[in-house]
Parts: C-alpha cells; sequence; structure tokens
C-alpha cells in the first residue's frame, strides 16, 4: 500500500509538528486564530491577517435560537441524542442558503474577476440575472435584515482599516449596488457575502468557503446543544391545532375490493 501523504502536520513520540511547528512551543504562544490560519494557510498570519480573521470567527459565532441549523439541531437533540449528535446535525443544515452561501459567494467573486477587471460592468451583469430571476446570488439577501446587515459593514470596515478590502470587496460593494439599482430592490451583502470578499482578498481558496463558517459558528452550536440538553424537557413536537395546517385528501372511506 502507498504511504498516506500529508503537508499537514507529522508526529513524533516527543512532539507534534504543525506546519512545521512545534506544538508545544505554540501552545500558550500562539492565539486558537493564529493557529487556524497556520494550519489552513500553512505560515502564520500577519497581525492584520489574525486580527481580521478573528473578527470573522467572531461575527458568526451565533446568531440566535432562529436558524436552521439550530432549529434542526435542538429537534435532532429533543429526540434523546448527544451534544455531539446535534453539534452534527446543526453543521449538516448548512447548505446553499445558510452557511454554505460563503462558499458559493467566493466562487463567484474569485471566478468573476479571474475573468473581467472591469468591475462595474462585471456586476451589472450578474445584476441583471439576479434582476431577471436567472440568479441566486449568494451572499445577498436576508430573511431578517433587509435594510443592512450590521455584521457585514462592520467587517468590511475592518477589512478597510486592516487593509484587505481588495477587488473583491470593492466587486460585493458594487454587486450590492447594481442589484438595487437594477432590480429596483435592496439584496443587502449578508455576512457570507462580506466574508467572501474579504477571505477572498486575503488571498484563500473558494473551497475552503465552507469551513471558516462552520469553525466560527461550532462554538455557537456547542452552546445551543449544551443549553437544549440541560434546560428543555426532551420530545419537542409541533401543536397540532397550533402549528399545523392539513393540505391532503378529506377523510375517505378505504374501499378495497374483496376478490376471492
Ligand atoms: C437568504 C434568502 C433565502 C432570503 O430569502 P427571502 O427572505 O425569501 O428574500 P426576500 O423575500 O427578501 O426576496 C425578495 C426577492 O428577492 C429575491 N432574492 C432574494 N435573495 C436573492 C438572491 N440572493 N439572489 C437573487 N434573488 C434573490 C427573491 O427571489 C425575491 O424575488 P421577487 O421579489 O422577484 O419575488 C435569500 O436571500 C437567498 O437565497 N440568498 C442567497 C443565499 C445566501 O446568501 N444565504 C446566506 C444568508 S445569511
Amino acid at each position: 500500500m502507498s504511504k498516506w501523504k500529508t503537508a499537514i502536520t507529522f508526529n513524533t513520540k516527543e512532539e507534534s509538528y504543525i506546519r512545521g511547528y512545534p506544538l508545544t512551543e505554540m501552545i500558550g504562544s500562539l492565539s486558537f486564530t493564529e493557529s487556524i490560519f497556520l494550519v489552513l494557510k500553512g505560515e502564520l498570519p500577519t497581525d492584520h491577517e489574525r486580527k481580521m480573521l478573528d473578527a470573522i470567527f467572531t461575527s458568526v459565532v451565533d446568531h440566535g435560537v432562529a436558524p436552521p441549523s439550530v432549529v434542526g439541531m435542538r429537534h435532532i437533540l429533543s429526540g434523546g441524542n448527544e451534544l455531539h449528535v446535534g453539534v452534527a446535525a446543526g453543521i449538516l443544515a448548512f447548505g446553499r442558503y445558510h452557511g454554505g452561501a460563503l462558499e458559493d459567494a467566493m466562487r463567484i467573486f474569485q471566478e468573476s474577476l479571474a475573468s473581467s477587471d472591469d468591475l462595474r460592468t462585471a456586476a451589472r451583469e450578474l445584476a441583471e440575472k439576479v434582476a431577471k430571476g436567472d440568479l441566486r446570488l449568494a451572499g445577498f439577501g436576508h430573511k431578517y435584515y433587509k435594510e443592512f446587515d450590521p455584521r457585514s459593514r462592520k467587517l468590511l470596515s475592518l477589512a478597510r482599516e486592516y487593509g484587505f478590502f481588495g477587488k473583491h470587496c470593492e466587486f460585493a460593494t458594487l454587486l450590492e449596488e447594481e442589484i438595487e439599482r437594477v432590480k429596483g430592490k435592496r439584496l443587502v451583502m449578508n455576512v457570507d457575502g462580506a466574508i467572501a470578499s474579504i477571505t477572498s482578498d486575503m488571498g484563500f481558496d473558494y473551497r475552503l468557503g465552507k469551513g471558516f463558517f462552520i469553525i466560527g459558528r461550532i462554538a455557537g452550536l456547542v452552546a445551543h446543544a449544551f443549553e437544549e440538553l440541560t434546560t428543555e424537557k426532551p420530545f419537542r413536537r409541533l401543536d397540532e391545532e397550533r402549528d399545523i395546517e392539513y393540505t391532503g385528501f378529506p377523510p375517505r372511506p378505504l374501499a378495497i375490493d374483496e376478490k376471492d
């Protein structure tokens, strides 16, 4: 059998080396965010990279009970499962509309800018597809925020401060403007869109996109799982009268032909 290859970590009996750095030296010296940057990118972050990535993780650490991942995981735990099952279930709820939008947005931003230097025209072309209903553009629109997503504003202002407001951030900002102009309706740049543009300007590959959301949100999922397990009764169930509207056949007789 050929050897498994990895460039991330190797172990000896005395030490583990993460991207070449001794883990026992990292412990107590590096922050969690610096260590995450190191495993993902292979090098230690600059001061600004650390601050930016730290802000990104903080911006998605939790967003309440309402999102699909928390509702889903709380139901699954209420069926009688353990913390890790709930957390895994929450992560499984991340898809193209929740959490996973970050990766799709990174891909669209990176591919658009790889094929065009004219950001305004590229933004207008995408906005026209959105307006026609031909494209559901990841990173824009929100169920709750209709005027602006406060997390995106804060992250983009930090991106300016730390030197990561590059062409991807500019493109995402132009997209928000062009969609409003062409569609006549505001679709806010949501936190996935802001993180997607900033991480693209930081030089991350779009295929890491879901990872940023998972790493940041997993702390919130653990907190919700613990709260569900320790403060709620088992077996969450919808109320038949209050929560459910039946839309199928009315009651009808089961007429079975009796054949010999
Ligand atoms: C998050 C999302 C599901 C919210 O949807 P929503 O609350 O139904 O959105 P709205 O009711 O405000 O939609 C209004 C209109 O904009 C459209 N729209 C909303 N988000 C859109 C998007 N990202 N791209 C294209 N059209 C969009 C809707 O289809 C609707 O069109 P209509 O008025 O012609 O019928 C939706 O915006 C979306 O799919 N966004 C992309 C995925 C994403 O970024 N998810 C991360 C959320 S943090």
